[in-house]
């Protein structure tokens, strides 16, 4: 007679905890696997983005480096930013870069008003891409800035960011190089602290500090009034506005600056060329 060997019920326990082991490390395999997938295909994405940013650039231009996304938070800690002198700048580095996808437009972070009276949003944070020449901008203005850079080369106008986005502490560096500046020139202090208001903004209520606004100059990083030319009759066209206009300092509290644009949109930025205003009088409409 056939024995039937009968099994300890516990023997069968200690089978469902095995079948249960085997099943969660099927699961992590899985797991370990989509991950790794989905950080090639990234990469492959990012070094094609790479390629079709720098298409097109002038033949004499550097390549572009690859893009940094980063945010307000992560850059925060890096030393302050050189100051660019705006009648002599010195950046040598030319201002095409590469992106990864556009982000979505925000239309109120777009038409932001910051000014002496309206400082920056409490805990603003921005995503930032970094140009080859080490400048930083918001991701969100880097295709109409790319677009415009690349219509300006085509027709033999060579720009360059000078100055783009700024931490806080990069613009109470900046406002200090100024006031240093003029007092080392013999000026008061209170006369210095005057004189830089009227190209600095107080740290807090600068545009650089949004990351939508640029200091654009040659590409040698020179004032060269065939860019800021070519600007003043384009720039609208993707976006841009002259921020601070000749003849409009009492309404912008700024002189006259001929290489600052500020990104509002391209709605907007028609809007404000064609009825030759500022954008205080745009968002007081
Ligand atoms: N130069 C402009 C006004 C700024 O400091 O933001
Ligand atoms: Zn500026």
């Amino acid at each position: 007679m056939k024995r039937t060997r009968k099994r300890n019920p516990l023997a069968w326990f200690f089978y469902l905890i095995i079948f249960l082991l085997i099943l969660i490390l099927i699961e992590l395999v899985i797991l370990c696997v989509t991950i790794v997938r989905r950080g090639s295909s990234q990469g492959a994405q990012m070094s094609q983005t790479v390629q079709s940013a720098d298409a097109g650039q002038h033949s004499s231009m550097a390549s572009a480096d690859d893009p940094q996304q980063m945010t307000q938070t992560e850059i925060a800690g890096q030393a302050p930013q050189t100051e660019t002198d705006l009648m002599q700048t010195a950046i040598t580095e030319e201002a095409t870069e590469a992106q990864t996808a556009a982000p979505q437009a925000n239309t109120d972070l777009l038409l932001i008003l910051v000014n002496a009276s309206h400082p920056l949003p409490d805990n603003y944070t921005v995503d930032l891409v970094q140009l080859a020449n080490g400048k930083q901008i918001a991701s969100l203005i880097y295709p109409d800035l790319q677009r415009m850079f690349d219509a300006a080369r085509a027709q033999g106008i060579y720009p360059t960011v000078t100055e783009g986005y700024r931490t806080h502490e990069d613009q109470i560096a900046m406002m200090q190089n100024y006031i240093n500046r003029y007092i080392a020139e013999g000026y008061s202090e209170s006369d210095a602290q005057q004189m830089a208001l009227d190209y600095v903004a107080v740290p807090g209520t600068s545009e650089h500090e949004l990351g939508i606004a640029a200091d654009i100059n040659s590409q040698d990083g020179n004032t060269d009034w065939n860019v800021y030319a070519w600007l003043k009759d384009n720039a609208h066209n993707y976006g841009f506005i002259l921020r601070y206009p000749e003849g409009k300092e009492d309404i912008t509290g700024i002189d006259y600056e001929p290489w600052h644009y500020r990104y509002v949109g391209e709605e907007a930025a028609r809007e404000i060329y064609e009825r030759q205003i500022t954008l205080e009088e745009y968002l007081m409409q």
